[in-house]
């Protein structure tokens, strides 16, 4: 079977594709699998890479060569042919899933997925609808709730009524949320754009960042939780993980991307997560409403807060496609339950064929 691994991405997550697509390619059942490494550079050239040069590599980002073909997909049968966008090229073998390992607008939020529909592409992971709807947390959120998940307060707010009347919208956070709020890109990933703002006055500032990345940006309310991650394999009935907490360190104010893949110094993760049998069973559970609910497939790691007074989960976000570089949880929370890395990828690629 061959499997092409799709990484890159013209999204602010690139670099972490990079990182978990070299796991990837590392845990991937060889005797099984052929991998067919193509990659979409920041600019959105897609290319085919041989694979010898690729695995000699063999560090923890997995590199774009410039002088590798370029290429792109088309529906061919059952298979999906791998065509040279310079006709002068040699043919690629076709491929018979697609693995899209990359994070973000663009690469997981329906975009690459509708493309891989019109290609006849069996690919892993989420279709078209979920992956959209998993993206944009304001959305995912609204959904989430509609299905019986608890979600803590938050404000929608979109880039022209901000820019028409800034201080209406200070005024409306204001009025619905107290300190600190959290200022969040509506569809990104990583905690790119992400801002804890613990006065109104570094509201504007956050609000003007977030803006750059999204036309609509949410301010959620800041609960002094833990963070607790649960991942979910699908099956009839999907499969959730034990549960995780990330702890991001005394010197991050919250598990920003910085915390999550520069400076890990002091972050730390409890896997499985301190909670007693009660709360775990029910976060687990919430966690596959939360994937049902939102008509994932394949996989996805759903991300809680855990509120230390009340005790109240609040459900925070779904990620259709989870990090899985070497540090990442996905794959050590399915590892932790029993799944090693090889076997979850075979699984993940079988599922995708179903
Ligand atoms: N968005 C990153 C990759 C994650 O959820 O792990
Ligand atoms: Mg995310």
């Amino acid at each position: 079977t061959r499997v092409a691994v799709l990484y890159g991405g013209k999204s602010g997550e690139h670099e972490v594709s990079l990182k978990s697509a070299a796991s990837v390619l590392r845990h991937l059942d060889r005797e099984r699998f052929e991998p067919v490494p193509i990659s979409i550079d920041k600019q959105g050239r897609w290319q085919c890479h041989d694979l010898r040069s690729i695995d000699a590599t063999n560090g923890e980002s997995l590199p774009i060569p410039s002088d590798s073909p370029a290429v792109r997909l088309e529906a061919l049968g059952s298979r999906t042919a791998v065509l040279p966008a310079d006709n002068a090229a040699p043919a690629i073998e076709p491929v018979d899933v697609v693995f899209p390992v990359m994070h973000g607008p663009l690469c997981e939020d329906g975009a690459v997925q509708g493309l891989l529909e019109l290609s006849g592409a069996a690919y892993v992971g989420s279709g078209v609808l979920a992956s959209s709807v998993g993206m944009h947390k304001d959305i995912a959120k609204r959904l989430a709730a509609l299905a019986g998940l608890p979600v803590a307060p938050y404000l929608a707010l979109s880039r022209r009524g901000w820019r028409r009347d800034p201080e209406g919208s200070a005024q409306a956070a204001r009025a619905q949320l107290t300190l600190p709020v959290f200022v969040k890109p509506c569809n990104m990933g990583s905690s790119v754009g992400v801002h804890k703002v613990k006065s109104w006055e570094e509201l504007d500032a956050a609000l003007t960042d977030a803006f750059l990345y999204d036309t609509k940006v949410l301010v959620e309310q800041g609960i002094d939780a833990r963070e607790i991650e649960v991942a979910v394999l699908d099956g009839d009935p999907p499969a959730a993980s034990v549960a995780s907490e990330l702890n991001a360190g005394p010197q991050h104010e919250f598990y920003s991307y910085e915390a999550k893949y520069i400076d890990q110094d002091g972050a730390s993760v409890d896997l499985p997560a301190k909670l007693d049998a009660t709360q775990m069973e029910r976060v687990r559970k919430l966690a596959v409403d939360a994937f049902l609910a939102l008509e994932c497939s394949g996989l996805a790691r759903v991300d809680f807060f855990l509120d230390r007074k009340s005790g109240a989960f609040y459900f925070n976000e779904i990620n259709t496609l989870p990090g899985f570089t070497a540090i990442s949880m996905y794959p050590k929370m399915m590892e932790a339950s029993g799944l090693p890395y090889s076997a979850l990828i075979t699984r993940l690629i079988e599922l995708a064929q179903e």
